[in-house]
């Protein structure tokens, strides 16, 4: 699929059929997350590819509420940034978050994003410093989000150019 068609063709999906995705593939997400730009190239993003259901269980409770999606996920990809190595790790990591979402739907795989910066589980820890324990992440180390993957029940439907609102685009000055 050309570029500019995956992009419209993307969509989050929160509902999988379960079962596995193969090594291979999950290493296609991964190049494609880390093969998009950086700040000064510096790359502060880590990974942390999570396929044990028990796991992805404890994961699914990082938010209040309970995000439903991770039930039937293959696997999730915490993404981590380090803010010693460059200040602009958090837009780094969304663009790492971008390609792979993206990727995903290119290969035919179901994907979503799941906010984990700004947000806190039902007893109000913030959900970074849950799924750091969990994942034992090195000090110093901040998650951005999570990408949760899977095999596809049903896609939506795709976005179109009509949709997209040209009225939020101003030419020359606002
Ligand atoms: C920064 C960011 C945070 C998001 N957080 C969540 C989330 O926590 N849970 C979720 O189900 N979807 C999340 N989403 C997905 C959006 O809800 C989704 O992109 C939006 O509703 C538009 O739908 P579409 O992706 O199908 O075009 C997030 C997306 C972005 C870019």
């Amino acid at each position: 699929m050309e570029i500019l068609d995956t992009l419209l063709h993307r969509r989050s999906i929160r509902s999988f059929t379960g079962g596995g995705i193969p090594r291979e593939t999950v290493e296609a997400l991964l190049v494609a997350g880390m093969s998009g730009p950086a700040g000064k190239g510096k790359k502060p993003w880590r990974f942390v590819v999570v396929e044990d259901s028990e796991t992805i269980s404890r994961l699914a409770q990082a938010r209040d509420p309970k995000q439903k999606l991770f039930d039937t996920a293959s696997l999730v990809i915490a993404v981590f940034g380090d803010p010693s190595i460059a200040d602009t790790w958090v837009e780094d990591c969304s663009v790492a978050m971008t390609n792979m979402h993206l990727a995903a739907d290119a290969l035919g795989l179901g994907s979503c994003w799941v906010q984990v910066r700004m947000r806190t589980t039902a007893d109000g820890t913030p959900s970074g410093d849950y799924v750091s324990r969990i994942l034992d992440a090195p000090e110093g180390l901040s998650l951005e989000a999570m990408l949760v993957v899977g095999n596809i029940c049903e896609h939506p439907a795709p976005h179109t150019a009509a949709d997209i609102d040209m009225s939020l685009v101003s030419w020359e000055s606002f």
